[in-house]
């Protein structure tokens, strides 16, 4: 373990690994002083908690906050409202110190591998990077990390890998690379954010197996983020639903997909190709009409000027609370009262 990892001591193994309470990151239109004028409600009053080695899948149409939520989550935005636990401590109380061991803790694979590499460096650098941030100081131990990591991630022939440049790999070797760094420090937990939706459609599936099988292997807590829901029923146990800055519905993998009871989601689902004729009709249910504004957000139900269920003089005007229609089953929808 690397010397400013060992800032964090292990809760109980079964307190969640992380606990996101009310959580809510705007970002200001414009400031003059005090005087703030209007925010994007990115992520807007989010709660959910993730056991140790749980992997869980975040979607949502492109927009609705799942990038916002991600890098909250990794403490590059400071939450406007709402506390994000990890290991049992509060992110807003970390100092220098405690949030760089953090970091150690977090992984993260984002979307574009080839904006996530700096250019100049080799992929030895890149992955040596984080081992002398984090005071791994002797230069063997380093180079057998590196190593280890690389045929971790299957980028072979190790050998010849290390002392090439981002511009001399292909879009799905990138991504081994930045799937490495995200290793190299042994996290706890590893936030991928759209790992494949820049890739060619060839690698995709190579990619989200790789993670899928470190995952497994490595007992990794993975939030996994997507717009696209057909990738998620081999990959997560868990998926929540995002829409226009919230969790609208949370589910085991196959409750959630097989008896969907949000009706965004079951409009997430009905958009997928679906070649199976007897599920053809859902797909008359899928609502028109755009993500609405995340500046003002629609009064009541924020899916109520696209919903086919919509009941006037409830839906828009008041907020729905999560109920939970089954066991583990959470939906934000009034059709559930
Ligand atoms: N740093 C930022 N400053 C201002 N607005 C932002 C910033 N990051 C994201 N947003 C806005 O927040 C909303 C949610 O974006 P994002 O979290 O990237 O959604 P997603 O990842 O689901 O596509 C969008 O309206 C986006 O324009
Ligand atoms: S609360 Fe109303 S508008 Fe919102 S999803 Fe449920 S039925 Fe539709
Ligand atoms: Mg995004």
């Amino acid at each position: 373990m690397a010397a400013s990892q060992a800032v964090f001591h292990r809760e109980s193994a079964d307190a969640p690994l992380l606990a996101v309470r009310d959580l809510h990151t705007w970002f200001a239109l414009r400031q003059w002083g005090f005087l703030r004028v209007g925010a994007v409600h990115a992520v807007d009053g989010v709660s959910f908690e993730l056991a140790r080695g749980e992997a869980v899948a975040f979607v949502g149409e492109s927009g609705c906050g799942k990038s916002s939520l991600a890098r909250t989550l990794l403490g590059l935005h400071r939450p406007t409202r709402g506390e994000v636990r990890f290991d049992g401590r509060s992110l807003g109380e970390l100092d220098g110190h405690a949030l760089k061991a953090y970091r150690a803790r977090v992984g993260y694979v984002q979307q574009d591998p080839y904006g996530a590499l700096p250019p100049f460096m080799d992929v030895r650098r890149i992955l040596a990077e984080p081992l002398i941030i984090h005071g791994v100081r002797d230069r063997a131990e380093r180079e057998r990390r590196i190593r280890a990591v690389l045929e971790e991630v299957r980028l072979s022939p190790v050998e010849e890998s290390l002392g090439k440049f981002p511009h001399m790999l292909s879009g799905g070797q990138q991504q081994r690379v930045v799937i490495a760094r995200a290793l190299i420090l042994a996290p706890a937990l590893l936030i991928a954010d759209e790992p494949v939706s820049m890739l060619d459609a060839s690698v995709r599936i190579e990619i989200l197996d790789l993670l899928r099988g470190i995952q497994a292997r490595r007992e990794l807590t993975l939030a996994f983020i997507t717009h696209d829901l057909s990738t998620v029923r081999h990959f997560a146990e868990r998926i929540f639903v995002m829409y226009a800055g919230r969790v609208v519905e949370s589910a085991p993998v196959d409750e959630l997909l097989d008896h969907p009871r949000h009706p965004y989601t079951q409009a997430l689902l009905a958009a997928i190709a679906d070649p199976d004729a007897a599920n053809a009709s859902r797909l008359r249910e899928v609502p028109g009409g755009e993500p609405p504004s995340l500046i003002h957000p629609p009064a009541g139900c924020r899916f109520h000027p696209r919903c086919p269920h919509a009941m006037a003089g409830l839906c828009d005007r008041d907020d729905p609370p999560d109920f939970e229609p089954r066991r583990h089953h959470l939906s934000a929808c009034w059709l559930h009262r």
